[in-house]
């Protein structure tokens, strides 16, 4: 038996409602934006930074630890500054994040960087080895391409045998990384796990040519092969569209592009790439509300404008921090943490946005009309088919779905918080945006977004099946006490289908109601 629902959906903002006229932007003011990001950022970074330490102190840490991989992307903010003592303090850095670098070949973790210089030995009796909790597998990924813009963007700053320090760790990273082989030994570094897996590509196959290492240049663009195969079957990312990890591997595909020769297939294929990917986030975005509009694979909110994303600081240099996706004070949103990387984002701006097409440049500033957006993603081996998404696209309205059929709940990262299925946005008439996402709580689904509706049904449901959604809170003057769909600002809501009429409502709040919050 199929459970399925229809739910109607209407803004009820006025056709006439006005926007805020974004400034115009010529490209010519790009290298203005990545400025201000990068100085912005800086400004930012430095209160967290400890000269004695050599490490910048965590963002949240009850009891002042300090953290790896953002240490690093200031120490490339500081060689871009160039100010004062910067160039000596990012060499410490370097070198402090080199020397605790794990060194044991045997260690599944080998050539990984620590997640915090105060922790334990991974693996020892006392801190068992759990990956992504007490060592993350990715760091190799975003700590090695981090020193490969260095070594490449201020090779005339750094000392030759820092650089040849760097090197050996990287040479380290690299073949630690190879050890990392999707659903074996708790890992899932597939080649449709886009962010590290185009990360590992492009540091494999560039160190292989630095260190005269033709098995690791090979390995690297064997790898990069499947990553193309996956990508160009429909232009898209497998990890699709999050505000997140669509932002790393725009930073990932940069390095392909930028730093690749023309023998190398990443160096034939990063450009398009990255033009395919904007063409389509271009067509998902809708100006009005400043965001991309659903569905989400993996997402660390609901708002671009209340959580920090990577793909906001990237508009950013493209169309100035006022047009953005970005709260005036940036380390103020949710997952603000990510600010950290903006000093790697602001230094390949000026190549990156050569590549972002006019067209998409111009969806950024100003809606273009209704449209729908029709495309697929592909993630072996957790999808059967691939995913069919389709968003209908509206001046105060969005509705983004796709249907999938996997054999796991939560998406290729098993997550139920981040995986959005099926999302609707909506403008509310005091320029705030209203949204509603499916909780993903079923390995199949199968989806149809028309104007305004969205049809939903689980193709292995029975009686027992339930549509849940999340549903954003109302505006600051909006209704606090919400029962009913009628009570949810911006938006008329009705449903219909083989599911119960009766719904229940529950608030899951910072200091209780029903349940945690979800991010
Ligand atoms: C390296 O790791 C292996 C496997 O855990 C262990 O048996 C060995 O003692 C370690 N070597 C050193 C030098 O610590
Ligand atoms: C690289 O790993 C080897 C062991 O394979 C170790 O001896 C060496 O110190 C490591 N290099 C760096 C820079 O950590
Ligand atoms: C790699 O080979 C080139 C050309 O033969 C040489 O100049 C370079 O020093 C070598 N690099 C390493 C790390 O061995
Ligand atoms: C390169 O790979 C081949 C085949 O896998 C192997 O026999 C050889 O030892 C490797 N060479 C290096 C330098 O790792
Ligand atoms: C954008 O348009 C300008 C002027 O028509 C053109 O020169 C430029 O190549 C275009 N850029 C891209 C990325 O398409
Ligand atoms: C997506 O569409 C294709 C082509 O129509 C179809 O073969 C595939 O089964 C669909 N995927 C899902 C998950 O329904
Ligand atoms: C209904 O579906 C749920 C979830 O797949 C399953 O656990 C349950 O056994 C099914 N019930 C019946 C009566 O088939
Ligand atoms: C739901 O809304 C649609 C569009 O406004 C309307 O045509 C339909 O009759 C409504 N259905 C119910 C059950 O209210
Ligand atoms: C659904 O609504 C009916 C009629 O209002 C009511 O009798 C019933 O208790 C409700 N069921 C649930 C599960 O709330």
């Amino acid at each position: 038996m199929i459970a399925f629902s229809k739910l109607w959906i209407a803004s009820t903002l006025l056709a006439q409602h006005v926007f805020a006229i974004p400034n115009q932007v010529k490209r010519g003011d790009m290298s203005m934006f990545a400025t201000g990001l990068l100085h912005e950022s800086m400004n930012w970074l430095d209160m967290y930074y400890d000269s004695e330490r050599g490490y910048l102190s965590s963002f949240d840490a009850a009891a002042l630890t300090h953290e790896t991989r953002a240490s690093v992307w200031y120490a490339a903010g500081l060689l871009a500054r160039n100010e004062a003592d910067d160039v000596e303090q990012a060499v410490r850095i370097v070198k402090n994040v080199i020397g605790a670098q794990f060194k044991n070949e045997s260690e599944q973790w080998y050539g990984d960087y620590q997640v915090y210089p105060e922790e334990p030995a991974v693996g020892s009796e006392q801190y068992q080895a759990v990956i992504y909790k007490s060592w993350d597998p990715n760091w190799r990924g975003f700590i090695g391409t981090t020193f490969v813009v260095m070594l490449e963007e201020f090779p005339h700053l750094i000392p030759q045998d820092v650089q040849d320090y760097m090197l050996k760790s990287l040479y380290n990273a690299t073949i630690g990384d190879s050890y990392r082989v999707g659903g074996m030994n708790d890992d899932n570094l597939y080649p449709a796990y886009s962010n590290p897996s185009i990360m590992r590509a492009v540091v494999s196959g560039w160190v292989g040519r630095r260190a005269n290492d033709s098995n690791m240049t090979t390995a690297g663009e064997t790898y990069a092969k499947e990553i193309i195969d996956l990508f160009t079957r429909d232009n898209t990312l497998s990890e699709f569209n999050s505000g997140t990890y669509a932002g790393v591997s725009l930073f990932a595909l940069t390095l392909w592009a930028k730093y690749m020769p023309e023998d190398s297939l990443m160096g034939q294929y990063g450009g398009q790439m990255i033009q395919s990917t904007w063409t389509l986030l271009g067509e998902l975005y809708n100006a009005n509300l400043k965001n991309v509009a659903g569905p989400w694979d993996r997402s660390y909110g609901f708002d671009m404008n209340r959580y920090l994303s990577i793909l906001a600081l990237q508009m950013w240099t493209l169309v100035g921090k006022e047009n953005a996706p970005v709260y005036e004070k940036p380390y103020a949103m949710g997952h603000k943490n990510d600010f950290s990387i903006s000093p790697l984002i602001a230094i390949l701006a000026p190549f990156h946005n050569t590549l972002v097409p006019n067209a998409t440049l111009s969806s950024l500033l100003s809606f273009p009309g209704t449209h729908t957006v029709k495309t697929s993603a592909f993630s072996p081996p957790f999808d059967t088919y691939p995913r069919n998404i389709t968003a209908w696209i509206s001046p105060h309205l969005t509705i983004g779905a796709e249907s999938f059929s996997e054999n796991v709940i939560g998406g290729p990262g098993k997550n139920t918080n981040s995986f959005n299925p099926a999302v609707v946005q909506w403008a509310r008439k005091d320029g705030s945006v209203g949204w509603m996402t499916l909780y993903p709580q079923v390995m199949a689904l199968a989806v149809e977004v028309g104007e305004g509706t969205l049809d939903l049904a689980y193709p292995e449901g029975n009686a027992t099946s339930g549509f849940s959604f999340l549903v954003g809170t109302n505006s600051w003057d909006g209704k606090r006490d919400v029962r009913s769909w009628e009570d949810i600002e911006g938006v008329r809501v009705n449903v219909t289908g083989s599911v119960d009429a009766n719904y229940t409502v529950a608030f899951n709040g910072l200091r209780g109601g029903a349940g945690e919050t979800i991010k």
